[in-house]
């Protein structure tokens, strides 16, 4: 398995320099970025054998056809895209390990008597449209007109980008050609499927605590995101004494800090403000309008939502003291997603079996399971990086770990297999 970590961890290398920002790593949905990687990734899924296509949202498709009629096909695969300034593992690594897994299978005569299905989603981060999960929510047949009306920070919605991406034009002949023409439905009946299994890099540091290599996940935490707009009045910064302001930045400051403390104060609940914009936005003017984004989470759903309502009233209170208005705008609600107990338990016999014991964990990163869990059955393998470290250049998973997912997904494919034929 050395040579085969070693080659996992050179395509990591290879695709990491694939970015729309030089001298960093951002890849967002349907970007140029994203279209070369598409055309990398689907390279190395024929070298393993598998018949690549790209669907209506940018999904990358390598499809291994068993020869048993009427097989079910097992679904494996992450996301593509990436944070600003991101790491090369998160994402890439649940697509990229799935294919040298299926090239070793190959190279060893192995015939699945299943099919297998590697996917490559266009978008999970949500970094583009401040919403998560298209990529996912495209394949499952689950993108919304609430969706497609989405606009990026240069004013271009969902649907556009996709018609776009798609070669469409909003008219064409005097008809209308767009997204509503496209292929949206879900790719798969629950009936054809036997799961989606997603491996992905811990992002936290809980094996590097344990002293293990691979961990199973038993939920991921649910998360609300939002958009806030609060305006206030722009003003002469000199001449506007600072008892007749009424600064939207201060006012979102102040709801900032009592949003931490609240999340402080509650365990398990993480709160954060990733993106904050002012307007005017020079330095001699009052901001008279900022747009924040806000992302709340916990793997209980019942304080999630308490925690938004209390959310909701420190801005009323803010508000009020100030002067200012707020616009939210919910751009996401996920709640906590259970995988399925029989699949992680057949995952984690793997892990066992491999590692000498398996450990459950809980993820409080989203991932692309979430919305797959409305299709098929979920199982997710977590592999252990370094200092927790993700979102963040100096993600690293060792060559030695990736050996030992590796080998776990070979093992969890090998008896798969047996008990499918039996
Ligand atoms: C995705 O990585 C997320 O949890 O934000
Ligand atoms: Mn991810
Ligand atoms: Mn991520």
């Amino acid at each position: 398995m050395a040579d085969f970590s070693k080659r996992l961890a050179r395509m990591l290398d290879e695709l990491g320099r694939v970015t729309d920002e030089p001298g960093q790593l951002t890849r967002t949905f349907l970007s140029p970025a994203m279209r070369r990687a598409n055309q990398l990734v689907a390279g190395w899924m024929k070298e393993a054998g598998l018949k690549v296509r790209v669907d209506s949202v940018g999904n990358l498709i390598g499809r291994l056809e068993s020869k048993n009629r009427g097989a079910k096909t097992l679904l494996l695969g992450s996301h593509l895209d990436t944070v600003r300034d991101a790491g090369k593992y998160d994402g890439p690594l649940g697509v990229l390990l799935p294919i040298v897994t299926l090239g070793e299978l190959k190279r060893r005569g192995i015939k699945l008597p299943f099919s297998v299905e590697v996917l490559g989603f266009s978008e999970e981060e949500g970094v583009r449209f401040a919403s998560a999960y298209l990529g996912s929510k495209g394949y499952c047949g689950k993108l919304r007109a609430k969706d497609l009306v989405m606009r990026d920070a240069g004013g271009v919605s969902v649907r556009e980008v996709i018609e776009r991406w798609n070669g469409l034009t909003s008219r064409r002949s005097g008809k209308r050609v767009g997204v509503n023409a496209l292929h949206l439905k879900a790719a798969h009946t629950r009936s054809e499927l036997m799961g989606y299994v997603e491996v992905h890099i811990e992002q936290g540091p809980v094996l590097e605590a344990k002293n293990l290599a691979v961990g199973v996940i038993s939920a991921i935490a649910g998360q609300s995101r939002f958009k806030l707009t609060w305006t206030g009045k722009a003003g002469h910064a000199g001449t506007t004494p600072m008892a007749l302001r009424r600064d939207a930045l201060s006012g979102a400051a102040e709801f900032a800090l009592a949003a931490e403390k609240l999340a402080r104060g509650t365990a398990g609940l993480v709160i954060t403000i990733g993106s904050l914009t002012t307007s005017p936005g020079v330095a001699n003017v009052i901001p008279g309008q900022v747009v924040h984004t806000l992302d709340v989470r916990h793997a209980k759903d019942s304080v999630r939502r308490a925690a938004l309502f209390k959310l909701g009233r420190l801005a009323a209170a803010v508000i009020r003291k100030r002067g200012l208005k707020i616009v939210w705008q919910r751009t996401q609600d996920n709640r906590a997603m259970t995988c399925s107990p029989d699949l992680t338990a057949q995952l984690a016999r793997s892990v066992s079996a491999v590692q000498g014991k398996s450990q459950a964990l809980v993820s409080g990163a989203g991932h692309d399971g979430v919305v797959m869990s409305t299709l098929t059955l979920v199982a997710m393998l977590f592999v252990r990086c370094r200092d927790g470290l993700s979102h963040h250049p100096d993600e690293y998973a060792s060559p030695k770990d990736l050996a030992v997912a590796l080998r776990v997904l070979v093992d969890f494919l090998e008896r798969l297999a047996k008990d499918y034929r039996r």
